[in-house]
């Protein structure tokens, strides 16, 4: 009974979690801009660059390599700092990592010789959650990844799509207000890439969380994104903001969604055919 009523309580937990109340936060990225120092001299990633993504907004990235995307998002990530300019979230200036933003990668970092189960519970134990309360909350995000039935597989049993759901779960885990996403499904098939989306976009409007993510799938971009931004060739600076009111859930073959990923990328061939131009 007693360890019914725990069940119960953990499960309240996780619900509460995962719906609006512990929705995402506003993100002001005011004028950033980042050098690097290199051998070969100051290298400028980002020029002056200003955003304000809303709570709950899900913004997507979208620009050459090399335009400094991945450096935007380790900043916002608060794993580097900006060379000028201020990042808040929540109003708040952000000055190092903290557990409200999430970043993850191409290739799920994910521990080897924790199974599933372990790898989802991990910022919990950190947390000092108790092993039932956790054991609860990974079953409800291992559902909601569609990973019933793996929960004692190790990483090496597990497909790509599957290792970047885990991590998507774990991350979860953690209830951030924020997933920074760096090209999460970039290295999936386009058939595990569509199901990832529709899993995204599910876990994305049952948690209304902030989601910054970037890709140079520009028709990933417009499936997911409310906006999609799009970056010049580096020094990266924004050149377009398209904002996508194509009605949800999307579908990749959608003649609309064709339509808007294709202006898009003539946006981005116009910049990269600037900057060609600019180089000759
Ligand atoms: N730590 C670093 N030290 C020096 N230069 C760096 C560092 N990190 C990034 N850069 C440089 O900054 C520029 C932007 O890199 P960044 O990784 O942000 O690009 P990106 O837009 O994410 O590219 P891609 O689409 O290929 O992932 C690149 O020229 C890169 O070489
Ligand atoms: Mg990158």
């Amino acid at each position: 009974m007693l360890e019914h009523a725990t069940g119960v309580a953990a499960t309240a937990r996780q619900d509460t979690i995962m719906t609006a109340a512990s929705g995402g936060i506003p993100l002001s990225i005011q004028q950033v801009s980042k050098q690097f120092t290199t051998r070969a001299g100051l290298l400028t990633a980002l020029e002056s660059t200003s955003i304000e993504v809303a709570a709950g907004e899900f913004v997507c990235l979208l620009g050459p390599s090399g335009c400094g995307k991945s450096t935007l998002l380790s900043i916002i990530a608060g794993l580097d700092q900006p060379s000028g300019g201020l990042v808040a979230a929540a109003g708040q200036p952000i000055s190092g990592p903290g557990t409200d933003r999430v970043l993850l990668f191409q290739e799920a970092a994910l521990f080897p010789w924790l199974d599933v189960q372990h790898n989802v519970e991990f910022g919990l134990r950190q947390r000092g959650v108790s092993r039932k309360e956790r054991a609860v909350i990974a079953h409800g995000l291992i559902e909601r990844v569609h990973l019933q039935g793996f929960e004692r597989s190790f990483v090496h049993q597990l497909s790509g799509g599957m290792r970047q759901r885990v991590a998507i779960a774990r991350a979860l885990a953690l209830n951030p207000a924020v997933l920074l996403m760096d090209e999460p499904f970039g290295a999936l098939d386009a058939l595990t890439r569509d199901r990832l989306h529709s899993e995204l976009e599910e876990i994305w409007s049952a948690t209304h969380k902030t989601i910054v993510f970037v890709t140079h799938n520009v028709r990933e971009a417009v499936a997911l994104g409310d906006r999609v931004l799009v970056f010049s060739p580096r020094p990266g600076r924004i050149i377009a903001d398209f904002r996508i009111e194509l009605p949800r859930p999307r579908s990749l073959d959608d003649l609309a969604l064709a339509a808007q990923a294709a202006q898009i990328t003539a946006t981005l061939r116009a910049a990269m055919g600037d900057d060609l131009n600019t180089r000759r």
